[in-house]
């Protein structure tokens, strides 16, 4: 297998350390545009091979995309981070030029590639890389719930005092602030509801705190984060490359799931070697609906912008 991670920022060095460790490729190639810098993060991973214990040969390069040929799978994490204050959606601009370009080159050398997106606004950036690819709808994958329901996890963790591994927890729709809907109705602990467990106020913060996930890190970082983001890019990629067949929330694109088209969303979908599989209905109650409705309305008003930035 052959993996290429797009971005040698913070985020997709930290994704492709993951695979590494993981030995999920063969080969694993980094690729950024800044001079030597992917050579220098590929090294720098290489060299812990020895002392973690993996085999798995890492390749930095510097814009070349000839390089990535015939991957398997390819992750995008390429653009501008936030800042504080700032939200994810402020960064389309600079992002979509950037993500539609690296789409083009990717596929010109590995056109049968599953492709992963992080790059933010996440959810128009998985939007702009199925319209301008024109690839096969299971084969574009947005990588936001995964990270988002590893958020709300610590939330519910830290509430109950738990193991983290027993909890199953998710969260849907748009990767930004106030559009992603933590699901608290069916959050379980051992299949026991955490509803059953926390009070309502209790819920409300795990649910707040949740949505302003990101926002809360790159606060306290001063740019965003990428530990759990590259670690869910590198879950996502291992349910892909093992044919986990792992149920993980994804944006992808919908035709009247969730009774929404023509957008990509975060939506519960079985991930395995041909991309994602099938979308599993929540069967959401009328109140999470509403809630989903309100944050496609938000997603596609983003997607509205993306005609006026690229060709
Ligand atoms: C985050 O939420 C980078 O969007 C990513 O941290």
């Amino acid at each position: 297998m052959k993996i290429t991670v797009v971005g040698a920022g913070a985020v997709g060095a930290t994704c492709a350390d993951n695979i590494a460790r993981k030995e999920l490729a063969e080969e694993l190639v980094l690729l950024d545009i800044k001079e030597g810098f992917a050579e220098g993060k590929a090294l720098d991973i290489s060299q812990t091979a020895s002392l973690l214990g993996f085999d798995t040969n890492v390749i930095g390069v510097t814009n070349d995309y000839s390089r990535t040929a015939n991957s398997d799978v390819v992750v995008i994490t390429s653009g501008i981070p936030r800042k504080p204050g700032m939200t994810r959606e402020e960064l389309i601009g600079t992002n979509a030029r950037i993500v539609e370009g690296v789409c083009k080159n990717l596929l010109e050398y590995s056109p049968n590639a599953i492709v992963v997106v992080i790059s933010n606004p996440m959810d128009t950036m998985t939007y702009l890389a199925l319209k301008s690819t024109g690839l096969d709808k299971h084969r574009i994958i947005g990588m936001g719930g995964i990270l988002d329901s590893a958020r709300f996890k610590l939330y519910l963790q830290k509430e109950l005092n738990c193991s983290p591994n027993d909890l199953h927890a998710t969260v849907i729709v748009g990767h930004g602030d106030t559009t992603m809907i933590p699901l608290t109705r069916l959050a379980t602990l051992n299949s026991h509801p955490v509803s059953n467990l926390l009070s309502a106020d209790q819920l409300k913060k795990v649910s707040d705190d949740t949505m302003v996930g990101g926002a809360t890190l790159t606060k306290l970082l001063g740019t965003s984060a990428w530990y759990a983001p590259g670690a869910a890019g590198a879950a996502l990629v291992e349910s892909i490359i093992r044919n986990e067949r792992k149920v993980f929330p994804c944006c992808v694109y919908l035709e009247g799931e969730y009774g929404q088209t023509d957008i990509c969303m975060g939506v519960p979908v079985v991930i395995g070697k041909n991309g994602w599989e099938s979308i599993i209905d929540y069967k959401l109650n009328e109140a999470e609906q509403a809630a989903f409705n309100k944050s496609a309305d938000a997603v596609r008003s983003m997607n509205s912008v993306l005609s006026t930035l690229v060709a």
